[in-house]
């Protein structure tokens, strides 16, 4: 690369050109063993005599910063010290304050210094599932020079092939009846819930979230300028009688509650739904790992209960397939299409095109379908043993919340247990465990303290031999 140097101003010009190149070399710009440039090049593209640059590169070799090979010019020494000057860039900005009010607690997972040996992280699936040979090869069949894309913007709101794929796919599994024009396709399910804040949030408007809840999704509202409200849940789902008057969205996760996982009754849905009519407020159904049912019969999506258009439903790839190829959409009421459209298009353009064809072509063949009908025999195994391993040998210690779906369970310690949550889950990161306390997802002060366990990072084994060493922590 060009490493840009400035003779703009005053001063001694071999003194300005060893200072600039100096500062890269020492905050890491230009790394050990890169070239510089020859110095008769460096001497045209400056306008300077050659002899002035040349005077530059003798004081940085005479300090040790370069190293010279004949025939093959000059390069930043292997050994330079950068620790030698620490640079700091003056900074008179500062962020809105609802940076300094996210929501990272004391009772974070501790970091592991090395990969957890048992790892119970929450919300994320097992990358060895993903169908990473049929990824591969449908990249790299749409990176064939045969498949050039062309060099202009795509439709923000996504590729119509996947869109159609998508409709398909949520009309057939999860009974949200739409077409691909209702579809706007998103960076995750992150972006999805972003775009609609940006549709519909003013700032001061009130939002009312599960409590506990989604920490990220919380912020992001806040970022917004929202005045973010926590409304408890029981084991119905969020408690509709509590939730304020003021507010105007409403955000929850019927399928799967996060991170308590049972599911909102009909009932509740039915009550959230006439609710929202009454209060003219908007309801975002997160389905966010509803593809991993375990045994019932999965409940009608609140989308699909919707008869007065308030609802918007957001899915993702993220659990499904990977957290890293930032799949996921948005089904809204068509009233919002276009603004989610244009929001979309404020925020990032379009997403990844390679992406986006790639996972139509997977829905398209059947791919996906297959993958989750195998993932979800893995999953479905991997819960069935770690809730009846904590049910089995944690009696009287840990009390497991009902779920039959997605990809993590929590479970409540008894309150006469000696240990608090926090140093359970402290002395199990020295062991190698890697779990979450159920109170880090609070807004409010927990009422209860708890556990939750991911079991997308861990398999059959590891729930085994973790929850034998987990047990020995807590007792
Ligand atoms: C409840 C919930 N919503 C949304 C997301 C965000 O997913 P994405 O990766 O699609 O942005 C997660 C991820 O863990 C989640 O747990």
């Amino acid at each position: 690369v060009d490493i840009h140097i400035s003779l703009d101003g005053v001063g001694d010009r071999t003194d300005r050109i060893y200072r600039q190149l100096a500062d890269a070399i020492i905050d890491g710009r230009l790394r050990p063993g890169d070239p510089l440039p020859a110095s008769r090049a460096l001497a045209a593209s400056l306008r300077v005599a050659r002899n002035t640059v040349v005077a530059a590169y003798d004081r940085l070799l005479a300090e040790g910063l370069t190293a010279t090979r004949v025939g093959a010019g000059t390069f930043v020494s292997p050994t330079v010290d950068r620790a030698r000057v620490p640079r700091r860039r003056p900074s008179a900005l500062q962020p809105r304050p609802w940076w300094r009010d996210s929501e990272e607690g004391p009772d974070d997972p501790p970091d592991m210094q090395t990969a957890a040996r048992f790892d119970f992280q929450v919300g994320v699936p097992d990358a060895r599932l993903f169908p990473q040979d049929v990824w591969r090869r449908t990249l790299s069949h749409l990176l064939r020079p045969t498949a050039r894309l062309p060099a202009t913007y795509a439709d923000p709101a996504g590729v119509e092939i996947l869109r159609a794929a998508l409709a398909r796919h949520v009309a057939l599994s999860r009974a949200v009846v739409c077409t691909a024009d209702d579809v706007v396709v998103t960076s995750g399910a992150q972006q999805g819930l972003s775009l609609i804040a940006r549709v519909l949030l003013r700032p001061g408007d009130t939002v009312a979230v599960e409590d506990p809840g989604y920490p990220p999704v919380r912020e992001m509202f806040a970022s917004f300028g929202a005045d973010v409200v926590g409304v408890p849940v029981d084991a119905s789902g969020i408690r509709v009688e509590a939730l304020p008057d003021s507010a105007t969205v409403v955000y929850c996760t019927p399928s799967h509650q996060f991170p308590l996982g049972m599911a909102m009754t009909p009932e509740r849905r039915i009550e959230l739904l006439e609710w929202a009519s009454r209060h003219r407020a908007a309801v975002i159904e997160d389905d966010y790992d509803s593809e991993f049912r375990f045994g019932q019969r999965p409940l009608d999506s609140l989308y699909s209960l919707d008869r007065a258009g308030r609802v918007i439903y957001v899915g993702t790839f993220s659990k499904s397939l990977h957290p890293v190829i930032r799949m996921g959409f948005v089904v809204g009421p068509p009233s919002l299409q276009e603004a989610l459209v244009a929001a979309k298009r404020l925020d990032d353009v379009h997403s990844d095109l390679v992406t986006q064809l790639a996972l139509a072509a997977l829905l398209d063949t059947g791919t996906f379908a297959t993958h989750v009908r195998r993932a979800k025999r893995a999953y479905a195994r991997r819960h069935a043993l770690l809730s009846s391993r904590l049910v089995r040998d944690f009696d009287g210690v840990l009390d497991v919340v009902p779920s039959s779906a997605g990809l993590h369970l929590a479970a409540w310690l008894d309150p006469r247990t000696r240990k608090s949550s926090a140093k359970i889950v402290q002395d199990a990161a020295l062991q190698g465990i890697r779990l979450q306390t159920i109170e880090r997802f609070y807004r409010a002060a927990p009422t209860r303290s708890g556990l939750v366990l991911g079991f997308g990072g861990v398999d059959e084994r590891g729930i085994a031999e973790g929850l034998t060493l987990l047990r020995r922590i807590i007792r």
